[in-house]
């Protein structure tokens, strides 16, 4: 059991690719300014003073050295910026906001020890497989932790309290055919890691499953879902399961400091976990692409997304005022974008409108998905050494829509007024709305609101009549 804390969050320290970002100057925790007292002092004060400041200094200094990296990393003294620049994420919208602020949350991954069960997805043989899956359906279900050290946190340095858990996993993908092909037809294509923040609504689990019935027509896919809540959902663990895709589910809440923010940084603690997981597993080989829940996706994005060597764009359809956010495009190469929201971004694309090798993305320790509303995709690019160059433009050039931002309406929680004494088996209301309160799509209640209505023969009857 690969006991990776998620030691994933530092601040900026060597973004190579942020150099016309202005940054505030940098404290660090052994460039201490003198006590005041030093300056102010009388030179006998200063004589008697100064040894002693000298030696705490002295001490500091050497505490610091005889760390180890990772253990100063761990402790969040890794340099850079400090608390001021807590809580000032909620730029949206501001222009200017970037040339004030870096992006000062960075993954900083360290190798971990490899994780016991390797990554089969890759190197099991079709055909093992394919016999694997005619077989009774065995669910490949682990569960393993991945927590701070507790220690770690009741240091003040960096109270940023971030946890990834995989709630339940399966490398094996059971389903025999792919858009009218078997399995074993699509041999060794790269495998693309479909990457899904989500979080509890009543649009979850409706979204997750049609999103399944478009993955479903994908070979060699591993689906990410991150939940950004703190405990697993053994409902989506079944459901996740029942679709035979390969798939990774684990929780990774927003850290709480940031959950009262307007906007808040959604979705950015599980794509950061999402990150963190593939840098865990050593990921090398393959394609990484963001794809939120909501979204519609043509099924000719994967392939097209498949033949990424770098970094792969493309048109989103459905996004503000244009309805499209994309790449402009001359003599197949991309010079420029259209959207409607600049802000400073130098890649002002959707999370959604690229894929990225992760062979290419593994030559930059410092992958970063700050906690900037509106800034992720651009920052997250920075961190990758994006330069224009190296845009592959898909989607012929990218004159198609491959992939739409839709958006579901949103609405509260159902509620149902009705006598609990009713929801046993006597009728099926009790297993109905059991799971629609396991999917967190409604909830009943036996004294708030109307009574729920019931009828029969076009006229309301009394639950009574009906239920007992
Ligand atoms: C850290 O997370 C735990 C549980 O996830 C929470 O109870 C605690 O308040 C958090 N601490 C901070 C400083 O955010
Ligand atoms: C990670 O992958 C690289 C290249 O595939 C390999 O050289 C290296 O040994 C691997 N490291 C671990 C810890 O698995
Ligand atoms: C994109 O445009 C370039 C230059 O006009 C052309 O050579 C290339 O074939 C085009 N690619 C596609 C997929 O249409």
């Amino acid at each position: 059991m690969s006991s990776a804390h998620y030691q994933a969050l530092e601040p900026q320290t060597s973004d190579e690719d942020n150099e016309d970002i202005e940054r505030p100057p940098h404290h660090h925790i052994h460039q201490n300014h003198p006590h005041p007292m030093v300056r102010k002092g009388g030179v006998a004060r200063r004589r008697c003073i100064l040894p002693l400041v000298g030696g705490a200094l002295f001490f500091i200094a050497f505490c610091y050295l005889t760390l180890s990296g990772d253990t100063r990393i761990a402790l969040g003294l890794g340099g850079g910026s400090e608390d001021s620049e807590e809580g000032s994420h909620h730029g949206l919208g501001k222009q200017g906001v970037l040339e004030s602020r870096p992006a000062h949350w960075l993954l900083r991954y360290t190798r971990q020890e490899p994780a016991k069960e390797e990554f089969r997805g890759s190197t099991t043989s079709q055909e093992t497989e394919f016999k694997l899956a005619k077989q009774e359906p065995k669910l490949k279900i682990t569960r393993r932790r991945h927590r701070f050290n507790p220690k770690i946190h009741s240091i003040n340095f960096r109270p940023l309290n971030e946890s990834l858990h995989v709630c339940s996993e399966n490398y094996e993908d059971h389903r025999q055919f792919m858009q009218d092909k078997p399995r074993s037809e699509y041999g060794q294509l790269p495998i693309i890691y479909f990457v899904t923040p989500t979080y509890p609504r009543r649009e979850q689990i409706p979204e997750l499953t049609r999103l399944a019935h478009t993955l479903l027509h994908v070979p060699r896919l591993h689906w990410l879902v991150a939940d950004d809540q703190e405990k697993c959902n053994d409902f989506m663990d079944t459901l996740l399961n029942r679709f035979g895709i390969p798939f990774t589910h684990m929780v990774s809440p927003m850290p709480s400091k940031f959950r009262n923010e307007k906007p808040a940084p959604r979705g950015v603690a599980n794509r950061r976990a999402a990150l963190q997981w593939l840098r865990q597993h050593n990921l090398t080989n393959g394609i990484l692409y963001f794809g939120d829940d909501d979204n519609t996706y043509d099924l000719r994005l994967f392939s097209e997304i498949r033949k990424t060597q770098r970094v792969s764009m493309f048109p989103v359809g459905l996004i503000a005022d244009y309805g499209v956010s994309g790449p402009v495009v001359r003599k197949g190469k991309v010079v420029a974008f259209l959207d409607s929201w600049v802000a400073g971004r130098r890649w002002p694309v959707d999370m959604a409108g690229f894929a990225v090798n992760l062979e290419y993305m593994a030559q930059y320790p410092y992958v970063n998905m700050p906690y900037k509303p509106g800034y992720e995709e651009d920052l997250f690019l920075r961190s990758i050494g994006l330069q224009m160059s190296l845009i592959e433009p898909r989607g012929n050039n990218c004159t198609e829509i491959l992939v739409w931002h839709t958006q579901t309406k949103s609405k509260k929680l159902g509620l149902v007024r009705l006598e609990s004494k009713y929801l046993d088996d006597r009728s099926n209301l009790g297993a109905l709305l059991l799971n629609l309160k396991l999917m967190g799509v409604a909830s009943t209640t036996e004294n708030e609101g109307r009574n729920a209505l019931i009828s029969k023969n076009g006229k309301e009857k009394p639950h009574s009549a009906i239920l007992s």
